[in-house]
């Protein structure tokens, strides 16, 4: 099984920078929301997001191209930390508040800021940070930078609120889950993996191509996320079944109701209305997705994502970056966390 520590090699003395630079640069005034800062930097998530911006970038990089690979310097410049700081900055914020929306108590194995310090302080501290990437992204002048950030981030809104509307009127398509998760998912790690190209001066060509690659990959891991939200042993440090107490309808149930008779529908729709506050409903939908091969037929639309993804990189000389986007997009059919 590939882990997040093999993607990682190629680019260890890149994200030692990166660190570094977010040490440098994000901090916070007044007592309370520095401990708040610290708590929700402190517990750091998987990466992917700042991962697959520096591996495009090292995968484009004229540093590289001039000198060569090795693995004990690093290939990129400040304006690539920056925009994998950026990244990885939206996507932090967005969790926080996204765990009020959800009313979700934990979050990466730990209680959630909303659950420690309850919804309102989360939203400033959601806010906070995102008012500090934006003050650091326009300090540094990397306007190009900072405008995908921009539309990605009104995009990743809309996504929330188109869900939460479909939710409130159980009443979420095919169609209408394949366009709130690319919103709020999809179109955040393609401009993750544009930002990389960019920022080391690819061409549009090229910029175009990684950003469909990363909206292909983030198709495809919103749909795992969607999947591991129904499996009870994961180990992603968040509450399962949260999807359903929520009422949202996501793929794992979406086939199965696609090949329920009318009767069937209706009771999976009863269940999910009570699924809130009534444990046995809950169980039982859960059950009729797993038991009729929901997940499964989750997991095979995710494969052609991924597929999709892999054809746009074929290109490419086989270097090791090529090889972790690769595993990556291993990683994300396979990964439990
Ligand atoms: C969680 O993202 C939210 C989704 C888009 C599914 P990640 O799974 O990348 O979260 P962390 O950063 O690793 O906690
Ligand atoms: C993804 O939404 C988070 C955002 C894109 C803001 P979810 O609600 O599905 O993500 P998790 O499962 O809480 O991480
Ligand atoms: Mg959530
Ligand atoms: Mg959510």
């Amino acid at each position: 099984m590939i882990s997040i520590n093999d993607i990682r090699k190629p680019i260890l003395k890149d994200l030692e920078a990166f660190d570094k630079f977010i040490a440098d640069n994000f901090s916070a005034e007044g007592e309370l929301l520095k401990e708040m800062l610290t708590y929700a930097l402190s517990s750091r998530g998987k990466g992917i997001r700042p991962i697959l911006t520096l591996l495009i970038a090292s995968m484009h990089s004229p540093i590289v191209a001039r000198e060569g690979y090795t693995d004990d310097k690093p290939h990129c410049t400040k304006r690539t930390y920056l925009a994998a700081m950026l990244v990885e900055m939206i996507h932090t914020a967005s969790l926080i508040h996204d765990d009020v929306l959800d009313s979700a108590d934990e979050r990466r194995g730990k209680p959630s800021v909303n659950a420690k310090w309850q919804s309102n302080m989360a939203i400033i501290l959601g806010d906070y940070i995102l008012a500090r990437t934006m003050a650091l992204g326009m300090a540094s002048a990397q306007y190009d930078l900072i405008s995908h950030i921009g539309s990605a981030m009104a995009t990743l809104c809309e996504g929330e609120v188109l869900q939460s509307q479909h939710a409130d009127k159980y009443d979420t398509t095919r169609d209408d889950y394949f366009d709130i998760i690319y919103r709020k998912t999809a179109s955040l790690l393609g401009v993750s993996a544009a930002l990389g190209a960019l920022s080391v001066g690819a061409n549009r060509g090229d910029v175009e191509r990684m950003q469909k690659f990363g909206e292909a990959i983030g198709m495809a891991f919103q749909i795992q996320d969607d999947i591991l939200d129904y499996k009870r042993d994961n180990n992603t440090g968040k509450p399962t079944n949260n999807d359903l107490r929520e009422h949202k309808i996501t793929l794992p149930m979406i086939e199965v109701m696609e090949r329920a008779s009318e009767q069937q529908r209706k009771e999976m729709i009863e269940l999910l209305r009570r699924a809130d506050s009534d444990n046995e409903a809950l169980d039982k939908l859960h059950n009729i997705v797993v038991e009729d091969g929901g997940l499964g037929y989750a997991a095979e639309v995710l494969k052609s994502y991924l597929t999709r993804a892999t054809h746009l990189i074929h290109k490419y000389e086989e270097t090791p970056f090529r090889k972790s986007l690769l595993d990556l997009c291993t990683f994300i059919a396979e990964r439990d966390r």
